[in-house]
């Protein structure tokens, strides 16, 4: 299993330190629109270059298809992957997977990852209920990753039930609460646990970040 480190920083000095500090037990980095507004989409490429580790623009992109291809290619100019929201339907979703098809090549694959059911309180009231179904067209449009909560590990285990072997990208665990202990025993080798407050929040990013590492290694 695999630490996603979220660093949902406001700053860039404070985001390349953190991204340095914990760059040898954080197996991949995601980012989103804290830090990319704070400092510009340009961060990507400095905490590549700092860290030598993927980088996941996590934007959650909700649009038309036309809308979502333009995000799509800024973003994936400079970033490994990107997240978007399945709420919106298949062609919504497939106008940014054909952007990454454009854009990566087989050494530099870009990679399109769905959320299916968010970590949150809320997410209960309208993303639940049709959680498995969007979970269902992940598997039918083969996303390269799915977002599922570590804070439901019920919910967890059956959104992996149905996706199968399309990785799992866990938010929950640390400042939301997740049981770490459960959701070990739900996720495989591919999937990986991401980790945001509990690691930059830390008195110690790099102590807390080597932590959850040989926590998550352990299974
Ligand atoms: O700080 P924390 O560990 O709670 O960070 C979780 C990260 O995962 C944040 O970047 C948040 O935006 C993201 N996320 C989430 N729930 C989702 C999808 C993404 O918490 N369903």
């Amino acid at each position: 299993m695999k630490l996603m480190l979220a660093l949902d920083v406001m700053s860039k000095n404070e985001a390349l330190k953190i991204a340095e500090e914990t760059k040898d037990f954080v197996d991949i980095i995601k980012i989103g629109y804290p830090l990319v507004l704070s400092t510009g989409i340009e961060i990507v490429k400095e905490i590549k270059n700092k860290t030598n580790k993927e980088v996941v623009c996590d934007f959650k992109v909700a649009d038309i298809p036309a809308t979502n291809e333009k995000i799509a290619k800024t973003t994936l100019k400079y970033a490994d992957a990107i997240i978007c929201q399945g709420f919106v339907g298949k062609d919504s979703v497939m106008a940014i997977q054909k952007v990454a098809e454009e854009y990566g090549n087989k050494g530099a694959p870009k990679k399109v990852i769905m959320v299916t059911e968010m970590s949150h309180l809320s997410a209960v009231e309208f993303l639940q209920p049709v959680a498995d179904d969007l979970a269902k067209m992940a598997k039918e449009l083969s996303v390269d990753g799915v977002v599922a909560p570590s804070t439901r590990p019920e919910r967890l285990k059956e959104i992996k039930e149905i996706v199968g072997d399309i990785p799992i990208i866990s938010p929950g665990v640390g400042a939301q609460g997740g049981d770490l202990d459960k959701v070990l025993e739900i996720l495989g080798d591919n999937d990986y646990v991401i980790v945001g407050r509990g690691i930059y929040e830390h008195n110690n990013p790099k102590e807390s970040a080597k932590h959850y590492k040989k926590l998550i290694s352990k299974n």
